[in-house]
């Protein structure tokens, strides 16, 4: 049966993502109210420059008084498309006091704020959905909370930032510059308003962090991610990361410790072999590994960012937040009751590519691999190119902890025949 009364929704931001929001809400107005069992009417929408012109967007609906939408206290969704903690934060928990729930796709906010965001919802009967907020149109937290609850997920690993993977691709494929690569992913509106947070690895630790949280129903925030973004990948990886048969990717990695009484959760470039799946992930797409034990290996994938794949991840949340309202019911909210610590980078195992500068005289090698065994670390490979008494040594280790190759890195650069470490990156995928 058709409810005729429509559910009132209000939209925080219409750039990007709001204004694809914006026009299917119109365009599939018909089937959305056919999916829900009632029609919904977007009641108000708040910008910060009322005076743009905004296609298919009624002016008359355009507000720069936020506070005062959310405040109505008639609407039943609230969706923020702002982004950033304030005036998003604030505007999140007024509209649950006012009696809507909330869709999200500010990652920022929930990998700082979640648990009393979630802490609000509940408190007020309220639901908070937020499947944006994580690779964009690929649905993962929905599956991660619902579908997969009943099982035990241990690792998740994959490409969540379309920005830096589009960057890494077009450098690879076209040996496109950094900067020439960057404004075409922000051109496609896909990076951050500061791509900062992309290319600094900010927005993938924030989804890393609400990852982890979910996959290991504990809490993990933004500050708990060990964070490296890209600035630091140069040419000569992605050559080198070549002649390996890798290619490079900004992974996001979350582990629950073999003793499963921890968690680590990362964001760093790394070499991957060219026949790992992720490696063919392409431009602005983000592909996603779950490994859980009933289960085995999930792989999600498809479209991480730009205005049409993230709405149709906000409708999806619209759609399901409405037939929780006429329901008289709320969704899952926080399941953190593992409360498992997050344990430090130096602990995490894993593989590492090291490019040093040396000096090309008898001894050298011999030098560079007793650091290597006195700190316990195991080398898999050795390559050596030297050039007028100078060479390139690229060193492959076997699975050492962080701690150790840090160790191993602080000790080479106090050899007087080392002239630099040119890069150390981690290898994954194997
Ligand atoms: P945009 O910068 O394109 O849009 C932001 C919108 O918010 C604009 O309409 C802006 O108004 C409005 N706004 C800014 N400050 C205020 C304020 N104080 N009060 C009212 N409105 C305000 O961002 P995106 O659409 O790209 O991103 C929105 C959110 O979605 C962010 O949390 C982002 O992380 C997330 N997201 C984005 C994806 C993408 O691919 N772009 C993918 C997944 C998630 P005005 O138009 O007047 O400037
Ligand atoms: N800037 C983000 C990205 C948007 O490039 O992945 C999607 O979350």
């Amino acid at each position: 049966m058709m409810r005729t009364r429509p559910l009132k929704v209000a939209l925080l931001g219409c750039g990007v993502v709001g204004s694809e929001v914006a026009r299917i809400m119109t365009t599939h107005a018909d089937d959305l109210a056919a999916r829900i069992g009632a029609p919904v009417e977007l009641v108000g929408v708040a910008v910060r420059q009322p005076s743009k012109v905004r296609a298919g967007i009624d002016p008359a609906l355009v507000t720069t008084d936020a506070t005062a939408l959310v405040k109505r206290g008639d609407i039943d969704v609230v969706i923020e498309v702002i982004g950033g903690i304030e005036p998003a934060r604030t505007l999140i928990t007024t509209a649950f006091e006012h009696g809507a729930s909330v869709v999200s796709a500010n990652k920022a906010l929930l990998a700082e704020n979640g648990a009393a965001l979630h802490a609000a919802a509940e408190q007020h009967g309220r639901d908070l959905y937020y499947e944006a907020a994580v690779a964009g149109a690929i649905p993962l937290v929905r599956p991660l909370r619902e579908s997969l609850a009943g099982d035990k997920v241990n690792r998740v690993l994959g490409i969540v930032n379309g920005t830096t993977n589009f960057i890494l691709d077009k450098m690879d494929s076209s040996g496109a510059g950094y900067s020439e690569a960057l404004d075409e992913a922000t051109a496609l509106g896909y990076a951050e308003a500061d791509p900062t947070a992309d290319v600094e690895g900010f927005d993938a630790a924030a989804k890393a962090a609400i990852l982890a949280g979910i996959a290991f129903h504990t809490r993990v925030k933004i500050g708990d991610v060990h964070r490296e973004g890209l600035t630091e990948v140069t040419a000569a990886d992605i050559a080198s990361a070549k002649r390996m048969g890798c290619t490079v990717k900004l992974l996001a990695i979350c582990e629950r410790a073999a003793d499963g009484n921890s968690v680590t959760a990362r964001v760093h470039p790394a070499m991957i072999p060219l026949i790992h799946p992720l490696a063919s992930v392409r431009e602005a797409y983000n592909a996603v590994f779950v490994e859980a034990e009933a289960a085995g290996q999930l792989m999600f994938y498809g479209p991480g960012a730009g205005g049409p794949p993230t709405a149709s991840a906000v409708l999806g949340d619209l759609v399901a937040v409405c037939r929780n309202k006429l329901g008289g019911s709320t969704g899952p909210g926080e399941s953190a009751y593992t409360r498992l610590p997050v344990s430090p980078m130096g602990e995490v195992v894993t593989r590492y590519h090291i490019s040093l500068d040396v000096a090309d005289k008898p001894g050298v090698l011999a030098q560079v691999a007793t650091v290597f065994a006195e700190h316990d670390v195991s080398i898999d490979t050795v390559r050596q190119s030297g050039k007028d008494g100078e060479a390139s040594l690229v060193v492959v280790t076997h699975r050492a902890p962080d701690a150790a190759l840090s160790g191993t890195v602080e000790a080479l650069r106090k050899l007087d025949t080392v002239r630099g470490v040119a890069s150390i990156m981690r290898v994954e995928g194997e």
